[in-house]
């Protein structure tokens, strides 16, 4: 018999990163000359949804993108990808999301990040996806997105008992506000996944370390969250619920480039929730996904398959 597909459903920003490689990133008021460029479609819409395809996944985005050749790009790499776009949609008046990175030789960077039409999602487009929403077994929302289209995301899953991943973070029209304030809504996902910092953010916690992870992860959980995965890079992660906290170290990898590795640790995770309701074994083969990660250059490109995830784990076991 044919084993189901999980279905998982991304709504997340869409960004394409324009990277120029240059000798020096230059001080304001100086130009200098790149010795390379780049183009990549990216952000944690993309990125995540690449990843839980990457594992197996029938995947679907709910994203915007601009009226310009850029969204055009970026719609190409998601759909080489197997990446479902049918509500990736297009706000016409505006750009697409524009990240543009300066690396030097020693391989420093900076960046700014321009948002673009993805601070024009709606409500009513999270709507109109109701039943992709619907079909599938976890929704993985990230946080950087108008608000009230989070709200919706959220309202719609828990309305068709489809399980909620959320990354908290600040709301893209409300820079100035706290995470803390953050609406009530987000605390109903099944699980929630920020970074030490976010989680620090979100709590008023002043002290944002693997000391008071703990602590951080019991008040996102007294505020409502049935799980808090607080991830901390190489420091691994913390899963908190109402019954215990428990921290998964990270795998050893040699670091190469850490870009994307929290996308991959969600999409990665989304896939595994998508299958099983073991949150510290999902958190584990996510782990696996975020060390992979780091292990190459570069974002989309790379992020792992199933396979390097599971070969990784098994290596683990064996030592
Ligand atoms: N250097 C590393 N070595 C091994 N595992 C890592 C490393 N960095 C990240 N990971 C794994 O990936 C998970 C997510 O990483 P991290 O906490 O850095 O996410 P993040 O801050 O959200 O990243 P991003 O800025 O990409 O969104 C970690 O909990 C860990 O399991
Ligand atoms: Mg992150």
């Amino acid at each position: 018999m044919l084993e189901k597909v999980p279905k998982v459903v991304v709504v997340g920003g869409t960004y394409v990163d324009m990277v120029i490689k240059c000798h020096q990133i230059p001080p304001p008021g100086r130009s200098v000359t790149g010795s390379a460029l780049s183009y990549t479609a990216t952000g944690p819409g993309p990125n995540q949804a690449m990843e839980a395809a990457l594992c197996g996944c029938e995947v679907h985005l709910i994203s915007k993108v601009g009226g310009d050749p850029f969204a055009q790009m970026a719609l190409d790499s998601l759909t080489e990808l197997k990446v479902n776009t049918k509500h990736v949609y297009a706000a016409e008046a505006k750009n697409t999301g524009i990240i543009v990175t300066l690396v030097n030789s020693e391989g420093e960077n900076t960046s700014c990040v321009y948002t673009g039409a993805n601070s024009a999602l709606r409500s009513e487009e999270i709507d109109a996806a109701e039943r992709i929403i619907s079909e599938a077994d976890v929704c993985l929302i990230h946080g950087r997105l108008p608000h009230e289209a989070i709200v919706q995301a959220i309202r719609c899953a828990t309305l068709y008992n489809t399980k909620i991943i959320l990354n908290p973070v600040r709301p893209i029209e409300q820079p100035m506000r706290t995470s803390g304030d953050l609406p009530m809504e987000y605390f109903s996902a099944n699980i929630l996944i920020p970074n030490l910092y976010e989680a620090a953010d979100i709590t008023y916690q002043s002290d944002a370390s693997i000391r008071t992870a703990k602590l951080i992860g019991s008040d996102l959980v007294a505020r409502g969250a049935a799980c808090a995965v607080i991830t901390m890079g190489k420091r691994g992660c913390m899963v908190v619920d109402r019954n215990s906290a428990d921290h998964i170290p990270a795998f050893e990898v040699e670091l190469v480039d850490q870009t994307c590795r929290g996308d991959a640790f969600a999409g990665a995770l989304a896939a595994y929730c998508a299958v099983k309701d073991d949150v510290r074994e999902a958190v584990k083969f996510a782990s696996a996904a975020g060390a992979l990660a780091c292990t190459k250059f570069g974002s989309i490109e790379a992020l792992p398959t199933k396979a390097e995830i599971i070969e990784l784990l098994q290596k683990e076991e064996m030592e």
